[in-house]
């Protein structure tokens, strides 16, 4: 017994990557889950790995850039699962380069993406959080937000502003018995890094050099992760920001020049 069994998660992002290992694991959990990402078709091969788990998925496909779409997505959750006990903002644009490269349509679609739709979500979703047994959120920032990288202002600035939004909404949703966590990932293989890299495999061999633990996740790592930050018997923490990044934050390792 995990103690969610017949929980809702609404995870989104949730077509690919950590997004889709969370998916699968809280299904595995006994969690009932709603699916949200731009593209239908990822997005219902994670439905039917939830489903084969013998619980219900939900795909909303939905463009996160719309700051309409976050109330329609609780109000749609809650109306076809009944309730909602934890929410997991997930999904994130980036765009890698230097700073006055940026154009202002970039800087205006990763604030709405990584920063204001998990604004938005948490709002509407500490109603029906707040009426849970145990509502939870789980933002997925970055080990970006609190390491300068190179390339990495815009996106680094929107998951620095999603940790602050971590601490702030645990502080003011503890009365409500609703705990805020977030985890930091390192890099993990997952589509993402598709945007920025032209050759995947020495991309990958490049960052496991720069990795103490030396090399990249899997996105099953990560989903772990969620998990522990919304398991019950985890329940008396909130405001935290779990780096899981095989060391990145702490610096190169000595073999990479330290
Ligand atoms: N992989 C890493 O190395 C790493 C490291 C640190 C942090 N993270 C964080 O981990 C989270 C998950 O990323 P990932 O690595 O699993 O990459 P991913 O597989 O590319 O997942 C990102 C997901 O977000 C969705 N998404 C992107 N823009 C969206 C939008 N406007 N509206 C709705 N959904 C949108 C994408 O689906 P659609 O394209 O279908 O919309 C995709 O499924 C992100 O917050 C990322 O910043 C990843």
């Amino acid at each position: 017994m995990s103690g969610r069994e017949g929980h809702v998660a609404l995870v989104t992002g949730a077509g690919t990557g950590i997004g889709a290992a969370t998916a699968r694991l809280l299904a595995g959990r006994g969690m009932h889950v709603a699916l949200v990402g731009r593209r239908r078709a990822p997005l219902e091969e994670t439905a039917r790995a939830v489903e084969s788990a013998g619980v219900t998925a939900l795909v909303l496909p939905g463009d996160l850039g719309d700051a309409t779409l976050p109330r329609r997505l609780v109000d749609e959750t809650t109306e076809a699962l009944g309730r909602l006990d934890v929410l997991v903002n997930n999904a994130a644009t980036i765009a890698v380069g230097p700073l006055d490269d940026y154009t202002l349509e970039q800087v205006d679609r990763h604030l709405a993406v990584n920063t204001r739709a998990p604004f938005l979500l948490t709002q509407a979703a500490t109603p029906a959080l707040a009426a849970s047994p145990d509502g939870a959120i789980v933002n997925v920032s970055s080990s970006v937000g609190s390491i300068v990288k190179p390339g990495n202002a815009l996106y680094g600035m929107t998951k620095a502003a999603l940790e602050y939004l971590t601490r702030a909404s645990a502080y003011e949703l503890a009365e409500r018995g609703i705990r805020v966590n977030a985890i930091a990932p390192g890099p993990v293989e997952t589509p993402i890094h598709e945007v920025w890299a032209d050759d995947l495999l020495a991309a990958y061999a490049d960052l496991s050099r720069r990795i103490p633990l030396g090399r990249m996740a899997q996105p099953e790592e990560l989903a772990t992760w969620v998990w522990m930050l919304i398991d019950p018997t985890t329940a008396w923490t909130t405001g935290n920001v779990v780096h899981v990044d095989g060391g990145q934050v702490l610096g190169l390792p000595p073999s990479a020049g330290g």
